[in-house]
Order: structure tokens, then C-alpha cells, then sequence
């Protein structure tokens, strides 16, 4: 019995081999539900007369979800099974991938387990997308008994070198393109960000996050100077990033706080200037005739970067008259030059009862010396003080005079004397008036 079954086997086996050489897949699979039909006519017999004794799947075939690389398992379970046979059949390719005890298919990654004649399980090791698809546990009943069940098979997302972008160096106002191509199942989501978290200023809008694979800013400046992160994603971790550095190049460029500086002889004073290029500039101090300053007793020149920025500063220790005049700081790089100019003037040294000179006093006096000094600043308040005397006294002054010649009249200080003023001047008017009568008679 077992010979004949096994040789039975064989002969299906080899024929469904050769057929689809021959026929279409469509063809081989009716044939080989046809043989299959033929197969439980002769081996199954007299069990046929009683429904309840055919085969019955207790459970339904997963839909099984794994990440490729995993090992995939599908069970399908038949009660009643009897002399029946269970075969796996991938429904996509029409391919048998088992019989009863026996793996058909050449792939060997494919391995069957049983156990009970009840539980038949695939296993697939190693699962790659090509395993994705429809899988079907078939019992060769008449009418075929089937049920199938979904393969899923996810990718995490990988980004694709060859058309991703790499660190880039371009010029200031030019137009760039940063790609990054991701693949993974389901389809990545790809998504662009600064490293530093801070926001893109994206073609005019202000945002924090670019969707999609490509990055294109048109008008480029030095603030989108940065590493920049391509992130794919599909929920299929882990997801993945790769990072981008984006270099802005531009000339120097240069800012000077104080074009003007106030010192007195024996002070220590500092310049300042700030400049931003990239590639980094060279920077450097000159004198007024284009002589370099070195570092040493008298001069002390610091700089410090912050990505673009360079802040540079120059200490002139203990001013004397010489040191009066104008410095230069300049910024070099490969793509241009700057320098900028700041003079240095004296002024009047504070008082001398300060002889010590605490960094707030050099501060107020540098202040002062932007904006003339301490003594001017004083003196034309003292000017309008007298000023604004004087006139007052002159006013004093007219308005006494136009009052004097009412005083008398006013007052009543002495009558006897006015009465006897008041006597004569009627008299004279009297006098006169007589007079006048007579005259033109
Ligand atoms: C498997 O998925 C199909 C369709 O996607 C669905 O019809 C079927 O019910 C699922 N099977 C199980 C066991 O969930
Ligand atoms: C950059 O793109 C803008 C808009 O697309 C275009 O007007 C401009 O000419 C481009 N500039 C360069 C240098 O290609």
C-alpha cells in the first residue's frame, strides 16, 4: 500500500513538473486538482457515504506578517483527516510546495512540520519579498477542501547611496538640491530636518520639517549652512537617517561696533571687530600704514570662531601718543577680502585723585570720549546758567525803568510837597492859557 502511494506521489510530482513546459500555468493547476481528485478517488473509498466524516479545517490560515530575513510559519490544522492528504500550494505561482509528509518545491528554504495528522505547518526561513503572496492548505477531498492565507513581508527602509546626495559645498545665492532616495515595504516616508533642530527657512516659509525626498532651496544663504538629516521612515523599524553637510561659501564680510575710540595716555584699550566668512578667513590687525600687528608686550590680538563668525579684538596696553591713529582689521579668504578701520583719539586722562583706574571709569570715559569729553560735556551747562542770569537782570532792569516815572504818582509818601507841586503846575497852566488868550487877541 505505502509503495503505491508513494509512486503515486512520483508519478503527480513528475508530471506536474513536465507539464507546465507544455501548458500554461492556468492548465497545470486544473491538472493538478484533476490528479489530486483522481489520487483521493483511489485512495479514499468507502468513508465517502458519511458527511460528517469528511475533513474539516478548525481554524482559519493566518495572515502572517514578517520582517524579511525572519523565519515565516503557517499552520493549518484539519480535523478528521482520515486518509486524506494536506498540500501547501503557493497560489501566485501555482506552485506545489507540498504533499503529505513530502516538500515538492526546489526552494529550500521551504521545510513542512506536522505532527497528529492533524497540524500541517510551513516554514519559510529566511523570508524575502519574493516569499509575499497568498499561501493555500488543500485537502484532495472531491470537491477540493481549501483555505488560504496572506504572507506579508516588510522592509525596513534603507536609503539608496547611489541616488542620495552627499556633503556639498556650493556658493551663497546659488540654487541646490539635496535627494535621498529611500526604498522598504510599505513605501518610506522620506523627510527632511536640520541636524540642530533648528527651523529652514524653505523658500520663503519658515518650517521645521521638508516632507518628501528632495530638498531644493532656491537663493541660498550662509544661515542654511548646516548638516541636514534625510529621514525614511515606513513603521517598519528601525527606521533610518542619513546626514548631509551643506557648506555656504561667501566672501568675508565684516562689522566694526565702535568705528571711534577714546583713550588717555597710559590706558589699555581694545578694538573690536566682527567679520563672518566661509571658508574661514585669515584675520588680522594692521597699523595705519598697513603694517601687520604681532601679538607681544604692547599688542595683544584674540579672535574666536563660532561657525562663521569670528570676533576679533585688540588690546593696546599702556597708550602712549604714538599709538594714537588708525587700525585696520582685515579678513582674507579664498574668495575675497575685507578690512575695516578704526581710529583711535585721545582724551583727557580722568581726574587725578582716581589714579586708580577701575574698568567702569574706562568704560564712562571711553563713552565720553566718543561724545566729547567730561569737562566740555559740563561747560556749556555753566554757559547757559549765566546766560539765562543775565538775561533775567535785564529784564529786572527795563521793567524797573518803565516803572519809574509812575512811582511818583503812586505814591503817597510825602503829600504836603505834592500838593504844593500841584499848585504850581495849575498856576503855569493858568499862566499859560492867559497867556495864549492874550497873544491871539
Ligand atoms: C486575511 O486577509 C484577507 C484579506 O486581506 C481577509 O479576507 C482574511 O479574513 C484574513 N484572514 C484572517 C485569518 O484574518
Ligand atoms: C534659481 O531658481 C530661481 C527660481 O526657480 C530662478 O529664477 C533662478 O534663475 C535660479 N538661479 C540660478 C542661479 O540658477
Amino acid at each position: 500500500m505505502t509503495i503505491t502511494k508513494l509512486f503515486l506521489i512520483f508519478s503527480v510530482t513528475l508530471w506536474l513538473a513536465y507539464v507546465p513546459c507544455v501548458k500554461g500555468r492556468q492548465t497545470r493547476n486544473s491538472d493538478y486538482h484533476g490528479k489530486l481528485s483522481s489520487l483521493h478517488l483511489t485512495l479514499a473509498t468507502e468513508e465517502f457515504n458519511n458527511e460528517v466524516q469528511f475533513p474539516r479545517f478548525a481554524e482559519p490560515i493566518p495572515n502572517v506578517t514578517v520582517t524579511i530575513g525572519r523565519d515565516a510559519l503557517l499552520p493549518c490544522v484539519v480535523d478528521n483527516l482520515r486518509n486524506y492528504k494536506v498540500a501547501w500550494v503557493r497560489v501566485d505561482t501555482q506552485t506545489i510546495l507540498s504533499i503529505h509528509h513530502n516538500v515538492i518545491t526546489q526552494n529550500s528554504r521551504i521545510s513542512l512540520s506536522y505532527n497528529d495528522h492533524r497540524s500541517w505547518y510551513l516554514q519559510i526561513k529566511n523570508v524575502q519579498e519574493v516569499d509575499r503572496g497568498w499561501y493555500m492548505c488543500q485537502v484532495n477531498t472531491d470537491p477540493m477542501r481549501s483555505r488560504q492565507g496572506y504572507l506579508q513581508v516588510v522592509v525596513p527602509p534603507s536609503i539608496v547611496d547611489k541616488e542620495t546626495s552627499t556633503d556639498m559645498v556650493v556658493r551663497e545665492a546659488s540654487n541646490v538640491t539635496l535627494n535621498c532616495k529611500a526604498v522598504g515595504y510599505p513605501e518610506p516616508y522620506v523627510m527632511w530636518r536640520r541636524e540642530d533642530g533648528e527651523d529652514i527657512n524653505y523658500n520663503g516659509e519658515t518650517v521645521n520639517v521638508v516632507d518628501g525626498e528632495v530638498l531644493h532651496i532656491v537663493k541660498i544663504s550662509r544661515l542654511h549652512m548646516g548638516a541636514y538629516l534625510c529621514i525614511a521612515s515606513n513603521g517598519v523599524p528601525p527606521s533610518i537617517s542619513k546626514r548631509i553637510v551643506l557648506r555656504v561659501q561667501f566672501p568675508p564680510m565684516l562689522s566694526i561696533p565702535n568705528q571711534l575710540e577714546g583713550a588717555y595716555i597710559g590706558q589699555d584699550v581694545t578694538l573690536e571687530c566682527l567679520t563672518e566668512a566661509y571658508p574661514t578667513s585669515i584675520n588680522y590687525w594692521t597699523t595705519e600704514r598697513g603694517d601687520m600687528i604681532v601679538s607681544g608686550d604692547k599688542h595683544e590680538a584674540v579672535s574666536s570662531d563660532s561657525g562663521y563668525n569670528k570676533y576679533m579684538m585688540l588690546k593696546i596696553r599702556n597708550v602712549n601718543p604714538k599709538d594714537f591713529g588708525s587700525y585696520k582689521c582685515v579678513a582674507k579668504n579664498s574668495l575675497g577680502e575685507t578690512d575695516g578701520v578704526i581710529k583711535l583719539d585721545e582724551i583727557p586722562a580722568p581726574s587725578t585723585t582716581t589714579t586708580q583706574v577701575s574698568p567702569h571709569v574706562t568704560s564712562s570715559i571711553k563713552k565720553n570720549g566718543r561724545n566729547g569729553n567730561k569737562n566740555s560735556r559740563q561747560r556749556p551747562i555753566d554757559y547757559a546758567v549765566e546766560e539765562w542770569r543775565e538775561s533775567d537782570s535785564d529784564g529786572d532792569y527795563t521793567l524797573v525803568s518803565m516803572r519809574t516815572p509812575q512811582d511818583p504818582s503812586d505814591g503817597s509818601g510825602e503829600p504836603a510837597s505834592l500838593r504844593v507841586q500841584g499848585i504850581w503846575t495849575v498856576l503855569l497852566l493858568f499862566l499859560t492859557l492867559a497867556l495864549l488868550f492874550v497873544v491871539r487877541r
